[in-house]
């Protein structure tokens, strides 16, 4: 199979691009290099061998179908909501650009197409003194579905954002890049993060990982929390995991 993504990328943004055969996880990779790094370096990984996702569980990348993207980013002051939101929107714009699809963010960022997830992203900081110091924002998206379909375990949850092979994969995932940089410098997406937003009247699970509430999503917040009524009273959540109750 020919390559996905290739130094052509290198065209199409002014981002310093280290492209790498295999690497464990390309998180993992810029945070063993962030120090010797210029800021706003990109490491994409043709595949991973340990992806990670959140909550510590694995992002399954080990083929090659796929844009496993981490960016360095060097802030002194971050808000990791809004960057992981630029992130999924982001995404979103360049799936809506290159397919004929219509994407949707599931808070907090889960990219779907239908009800099955395309993306993830794993958005994680570095501190130094208690400061952070360095943030690496991993995207994972599903570019074409593994010759021999999802593995097992995803197969009902995963989707990929095309059908084959006839598509600038370099352009996509530039536009990531691009689109990600360019949200990030100018803010004032939380209305088109909202119009993506696939939960708000919804029937959920809500979990913190202590324990687990149903309630119906009202809204996504002005600081990308979400507003769930949960028996009568409503209560906004700023992280956590959402599960369909019926989907
Ligand atoms: C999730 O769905 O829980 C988040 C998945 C994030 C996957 C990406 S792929 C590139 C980067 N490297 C990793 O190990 N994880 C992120």
């Amino acid at each position: 199979m020919s390559e996905l993504i290739t130094q052509r990328i290198r065209e199409y943004t002014d981002k310093e691009i280290i492209l790498l055969d295999e690497v464990d996880s390309t998180n993992n990779y810029l945070k063993k290099n962030a120090h010797r790094l210029e800021a706003n370096t990109c490491v994409i990984a043709k595949k991973q061998t340990a992806g990670r996702g959140r909550r510590g569980k694995s992002f399954l990348s080990n083929n090659e179908n796929g844009l496993y993207l981490s960016v360095l980013l060097k802030l002194k002051s971050f808000d990791a909501g809004e960057i992981t939101a630029a992130a999924a929107v982001a995404v979103a714009r360049a799936i809506k650009r290159f397919s004929y699809k219509q994407p949707k963010i599931k808070w907090v960022n889960d990219v779907y197409i239908g009800t099955k997830k395309a993306c993830g992203i794993l958005c994680e900081a570095l501190f130094d003194n208690g400061k952070p110091q360095y943030i690496i924002v991993g995207i994972g998206v599903n570019l074409i579905k593994p010759q021999n379909d999802f593995d097992e375990e995803i197969r009902d949850i995963a989707t990929a954002v095309f059908e084959n092979n006839d598509v600038d994969f370099d352009l996509f995932s530039a536009t990531v890049i691009n689109e990600f940089f360019s949200l990030i410098d100018k803010k004032g997406f939380l209305s088109e993060y909202k119009e993506l937003s696939m939960l708000v009247g919804k029937k959920v699970i809500f979990s913190d990982f202590s324990s687990e509430k149903e309630g119906i999503v009202q809204e996504i917040t002005d600081d990308f929390g979400i507003l769930i009524n949960v028996e009568g009273s409503s209560k906004i959540f700023k992280s956590g995991e959402i599960t369909f109750a019926n989907f």
